[in-house]
Order: structure tokens, then sequence, then C-alpha cells
């Protein structure tokens, strides 16, 4: 017990002390870089439904460990719903709020909590997303299992959680390095700058890292008081325990197939060859997954296809690259073929095994469902 609240007071002391991620004010996200994290468009992939404006009011989101920066670009991306950031440090909390309410985002409420108190604040299934980015791997174990869990029991019955946990083949030179700077009590981030500036074997390991372009991203590989790794077949079971089951993984390269995707990453894994983290979409075990839902749906019903509305700006440039955030490369934005689904259209006027279609629906810059969410779905 002792050491477990102990943790989680150096884990807190570390963000008090390197704010993360650490990016100036002013710097402002435009509406297109959201596009991964707007509900009404992942409710539509996974959930098949469109949930209408109207409905969007009354949606909860809860950013588990939201760090300094995250609720900005998430209010951009979901202007209606009321979003809940939670994190140990006061001093993520202060800058979040800052940078939110100088970008003009005024719908985040911020709470400062430990995720394993997080059940005590709200009710049973009161969130439509969740997302935990990055977090779980810094909450002791088993803790962390049960912040899982709580996370579960906060989510609507056809909620979503996005999950990115630290995979322990990909992260195992850095977790070597962490605790040998440990071990050696090598504290100060000006000397590990230091060593990275004269040590190949070191520079090679934060290359094309994108944590290692600001400092609080070194002060997280190196410095942190607490971080544990996972393999792939512990995330699943972590899954199983906390009732939630998994809706789609978001690793580069992944397959369309759910277990073809397990299967690959297990053989990466077994090759020693998997070099990502794990990042995923995952749903209650007992709400209706996405394949259900397709099974149930497609014989049926007719599907309907728009397009993401984080994509709809005329300002937005034709031939823009986004950073894909569904596990493949985006294509480069068509505009006029995108805007053609600006509004609501009806997938049988199109050809439906057009390779242009198949591939914006698989990158989220389109989306299709089958219905529009009447209250009770949600
Ligand atoms: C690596 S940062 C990720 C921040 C954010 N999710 C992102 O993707 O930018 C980890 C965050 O989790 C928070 N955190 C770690 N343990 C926590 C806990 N037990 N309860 C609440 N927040 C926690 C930290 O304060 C920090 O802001």
């Amino acid at each position: 017990m002792h050491t477990f609240l102990s943790d989680i007071k150096n884990v807190k002391n570390h963000y008090e002390q390197f704010p993360y991620p650490k990016y100036p004010l002013f710097a402002s996200v435009p509406k297109e870089h959201t596009y991964a994290l707007n509900l009404q468009s992942l409710w539509a992939r996974y959930r098949q439904t469109w949930i209408s404006n109207q409905h969007l009011k009354r949606t909860n989101i809860l950013l588990a460990g939201s760090g300094s920066f995250s609720p900005y670009p998430t209010a951009i991306a979901n202007s209606q719903s009321r979003i809940y950031a939670i994190d140990l440090s006061k001093k993520n909390l202060f800058r979040a709020k800052l940078h939110s309410s100088l970008h003009g985002c005024f719908n985040i409420r911020f709470f400062e909590e430990s995720l394993t108190n997080i059940c005590k604040h709200f009710p049973a299934n009161f969130f439509h997303f969740i997302d935990c980015y990055g977090v779980l791997h810094h909450i002791p174990s088993p803790q962390n299992m049960q912040v899982l869990s709580g996370l579960s029991q906060l989510l609507a019955p056809q909620g979503l959680i996005r999950l990115m946990i630290y995979s322990k083949a990909a992260r195992a030179r850095i977790e070597s390095a962490r605790r040998a700077f440990k071990a050696l009590k090598i504290n100060n981030l000006n000397t590990i700058k230091h060593m990275l500036r004269r040590s190949s074997t070191l520079a090679e390991l934060v290359e094309n890292n994108f944590e290692a372009t600001f400092d609080s991203g070194i002060a997280d590989m190196f410095l942190h008081p607490y971080s544990k790794t996972f393999t792939f077949d512990e995330l699943l079971e972590m899954l199983y325990q906390a009732e939630l089951t998994p809706l789609e993984f978001l690793h580069p390269g992944r397959e369309a197939c759910l277990l073809q995707e397990i299967k690959r990453v297990r053989l990466l894994e077994k090759q020693k060859k998997l070099n990502f983290n794990f990042t995923l979409f995952a749903s209650k075990k007992n709400g209706m997954g996405n394949s259900d839902a397709v099974a149930a749906f497609t014989s049926k019903r007719n599907f309907f296809v728009t397009s993401n509305p984080m994509l709809r700006s005329p300002w937005i440039k034709d031939h823009l690259l986004l950073p894909g955030k569904f596990g493949i490369k985006n294509p480069a934005l068509d505009k006029k073929f995108l805007s053609s689904f600006h509004r609501i259209r009806d997938i049988r006027d199109y050809d439906s095994s057009s390779p242009q279609l198949k591939l914006y629906l698989d990158c989220h810059f389109l989306v299709k469902f089958h219905q529009i969410v009447t209250g009770d779905l949600l």
C-alpha cells in the first residue's frame, strides 16, 4: 500500500516538474488535424450509427490522464460534448486549461485527481468516449488493472475507449536506459541531454522519436519514476479482466481483420520484430461490438456515407497530407471527392467497391452508418 501511494506521488512529482507534453501556448490545432478524435465519426465507424447534433450535446468524454494539451484538440473535435479532463498533475491541468481557454474552448471541466479514485466521482455508464492515452503504463501494478476496470464501468454500454500503452518489445531499449540512469543516480535532464548528444548508441535509441524533440519528452523516456511495459498477451488479458473487448487496433501496418491482426502482432513479437506501442479502440464486452453490429445490420439495412465533420472546412488545402491515425498511411486529401460527401449520401449511389471510397472509409475521412442515433442508443 505504502509503495503504491509513494509511486503515485513520485509520478505526480515527475509531471509537476516536467509538464507533458510541452507545446507553446499559441500553438493552434486546425480542425482537420483532430479528425481522429471526433465522437460523431467514431460512433459511425464503430457503432454504424450517426449521432445527431441534438444528441451530441448529451455526450460525455473523459480524458483519463489528460496531460497538458489533449483537452484542447479534443474540445476542437467535440465542441458540443461535455469534456472532463482528469490528471494527477496540477501543472499539467493548469497548462491544459490555459491552452484550451486561450483558443476559445470552454466545454472542458478539469479535475486534479488520481485515476485510482475515478469511480467515486462519476456514475456508471456515464462516458461515451474515454481517451486513456499513454497513461496506464505509469500507474503501478496492480492498480493499473483496477483503473482499467473502473474506466470500463464508467463507459456507456455502447461507449468507446481509446488506449495506448507501451509494448515490452518496442520499449525495451529505452527501459534499459531508464533503469541504468536510475541505478547510476543520473537524474538531471541536462546531463541526459548532454549524453544524448555525445553517445551515438543513445542517440540511435531516440532516432525518429517525437518525444526526443522536447525536454519533457526526454524526461518521460529516461527520468520517469514508474513505467511498465506489456506483452501483447498481457494487454489482451488486461482488457479481458476489465471486461473490455478490442474493436480495432491502430498499429502501423495493421490488418483490417481483428483476428488477423492479433496473429500478426503475436508473430512479430515472437520474431522480435515488434517495433510499436499498442494503440486500440475497445468497448465493453457486453456492449454490441463492431462486428456484431455489422452482422446485425448489413443484411437488413442500407448504409449511408458522409465525410468526417472535421474535414468539411472550405479552407482545407487540396492534397493536404494528414498523419494516419488508424494504422494505415493516409492518401493526400482529394478535396473534390471528399466534398461530394459533405451531405449524407446513400451508399447505393456509389460503387461500393471503389478503391478510393474504401480507402477513405478505412482512414476515417469518410464514415458510413445505417441509422441516426436516437436517445436510447446512446
Ligand atoms: C505521458 S502523459 C500523457 C498525457 C496525455 N494523455 C497525452 O497523450 O498527451 C501521462 C499523463 O498521465 C497522468 N497520470 C499518470 N498517472 C496518473 C494517475 N494515477 N491519475 C491521473 N493521472 C495520471 C500524468 O500526470 C500525465 O499527465
